[in-house]
């Protein structure tokens, strides 16, 4: 091995993900966040995706970013309106070069029993946690494939891809029909040099189960699910989303990760 080789692997080591143009969907809190921080930091260049009502969250999000010396541009889109979905990546297209790394993050959830679900209920949910996958993954293939570049295109599921989860019906059709979409996708894409891989988190410290964690009774209940006895951090998701996009996970495609803490392995709830 040459110096030169030497510089070049510790390098690939430092940013395993240099050159990548990255959008990640919901970016301005939560999992969504810590996946900019991290991807960012391992060289990407950033789109960070917004709704409208965040947009000053995502501007102090590109500004730190960019303080501490990656590339990031903010864009705002709702990910289940295909006008906006289109024009982001036009906009990133332009703005920073064709996205060859997705990752689904959006995502909304809120608890209510069959009887009393409303058809607005279940749309939303749907809407945002699948749709909006669907809109994003077929505008980044479409773009990768016209430009001729491979990627992967990450999508966050939950491990509620896999454990029913009562009062969350829309939730769980929404995380199960995500997994099954991106298996699918896996292998309408994967002789295009596109890999599609879903990461599936558990309680994650997060503000969408900020009442949950905030409520005693609630967490250690909530603990009492994990095998590891705590909540993941945010940086441990996006951790696994890196190595997931990198190319250390070369022939990786269609595979479920569960960061979850063992709870998907709980027993009795599979
Ligand atoms: C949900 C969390 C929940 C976790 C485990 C996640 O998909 O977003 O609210 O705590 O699953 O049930």
């Amino acid at each position: 091995m040459s110096d030169s080789d030497t510089t070049e692997a510790e390098a690939t080591a430092a940013q395993p993900l240099a050159g990548r143009r990255a959008l990640v969907t919901g970016a301005t809190s939560g999992i969504g966040r810590a996946c900019a921080q991290r991807l960012a930091a391992d060289g990407a260049t950033v789109v960070v995706n917004h709704r409208e009502h965040s947009a000053d969250d995502a501007d102090e999000l590109v500004a730190e970013l960019e303080a501490a010396g990656g590339r990031a541009i903010a864009l705002v889109a709702d990910v289940s309106d295909e006008a906006a979905v289109r024009k982001m990546f036009v906009d990133a297209a332009e703005q920073v070069g064709v996205i060859d790394l997705l990752v689904n993050n959006a995502g909304v959830e809120e608890q209510v029993e069959l009887m009393d679900m409303s058809l607005d209920q279940w749309h939303t949910v749907i809407e945002t946690n699948l749709t909006g996958p669907f809109l994003c993954s077929r505008e980044a293939a479409r773009g990768m494939v016209e430009a001729g570049v491979p990627g992967v295109i990450v999508n966050i599921t939950s491990v509620h891809e896999r454990i029913p989860w009562p009062g969350f019906s829309h939730y769980c059709a929404s995380k199960g029909g995500l997994k099954l979409m991106s298996q699918t996708l896996a292998r309408e894409l994967a002789t295009k040099g596109i890999r599609v891989v879903q990461v599936a988190p558990g309680a994650i410290v997060t503000p969408i189960n900020k009442d949950v964690l905030e409520d005693e009774e609630k967490h250690a209940e909530l603990i009492a699910q994990v095998p590891m006895a705590r909540i993941g951090e945010a940086p441990e998701i996006a951790a696994a989303v890196s190595w997931m996009a990198s190319d250390q996970a070369s022939y990786v495609t269609g595979e479920t990760l569960f960061v979850d803490g063992g709870m998907q392995l709980y027993p009795g709830v599979t």
